[in-house]
């Protein structure tokens, strides 16, 4: 394999994976108002905590899935028979609402996990604040489109594209936490 073909295969895959990555950042531009558990508590610790809204929810997931048709319209432009990977809108829409989505459950069952572990809301748990977005967007669309997610991450050198999406969800992290932080939208910086 060449060089440029293995970094084809990876940016493919970061850009076709955006429509999960905005949803929890647009969550932090949106959010506020009633937490999705409703203050409710299990066993004495808040099921979500009030870093969990509704409209943090529905307003990244719906910016995913308009993230992900601006990409589809832009390969369009660009005259991409299969939309940079896309295959067709489609698959497309069913696929971006499955990351935006998937990445928003996947952060749910993260902070539902760190309430049973007794992690308070905001405070840190490696692993889990990096990754869990992108376990649910995995899970949620290999449920629905398994075949487009093993020919994209998984088939033959494709996993080049998913070890490229652990790489650079570390990093993005890092980054995304200290610029919400500089812009006054979260209180501390990760
Ligand atoms: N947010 C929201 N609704 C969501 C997800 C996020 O309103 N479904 C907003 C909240 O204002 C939240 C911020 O985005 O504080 C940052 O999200 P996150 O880091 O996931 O939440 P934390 O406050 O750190 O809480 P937790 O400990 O539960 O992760
Ligand atoms: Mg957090």
């Amino acid at each position: 394999m060449e060089i440029t073909e293995a970094v084809i295969i990876m940016l493919a895959g970061l850009w076709l994976f955006l429509p999960a990555m905005l949803p929890n950042s647009a969550a932090v531009v949106f959010g506020g108002g009633k937490p999705m558990d409703m203050g409710k508590e299990w066993n004495g610790k808040r099921i979500l905590g009030d870093g969990k809204t509704w409209r943090g929810f529905f307003g990244g997931g719906f910016s995913g899935m308009i993230l992900g048709l601006m990409l589809m319209g832009i390969s369009f432009l660009f005259g991409s028979e299969d939309l940079f990977g896309y295959i067709n809108l489609q698959t497309g829409i069913g696929v971006a609402a499955c990351l935006a989505f998937g990445s928003l459950l996947g952060d749910l069952m993260g902070s539902f996990i760190k309430r049973r572990l007794g992690i308070e809301r905001g405070k840190k748990a490696p692993i889990l604040d990096q990754y869990d977005f992108l376990i649910g967007a995995f899970l949620l669309t290999s449920l629905f489109y398994p075949q487009w997610i093993y020919s994209t991450y998984i088939e033959g050198y494709n996993i080049l594209a998913l070890v490229f999406l652990l790489i650079v969800t570390l990093l993005l992290h890092r980054v995304m936490n200290i610029i919400g932080y500089k812009a006054g939208l979260k209180d501390v910086p990760w």
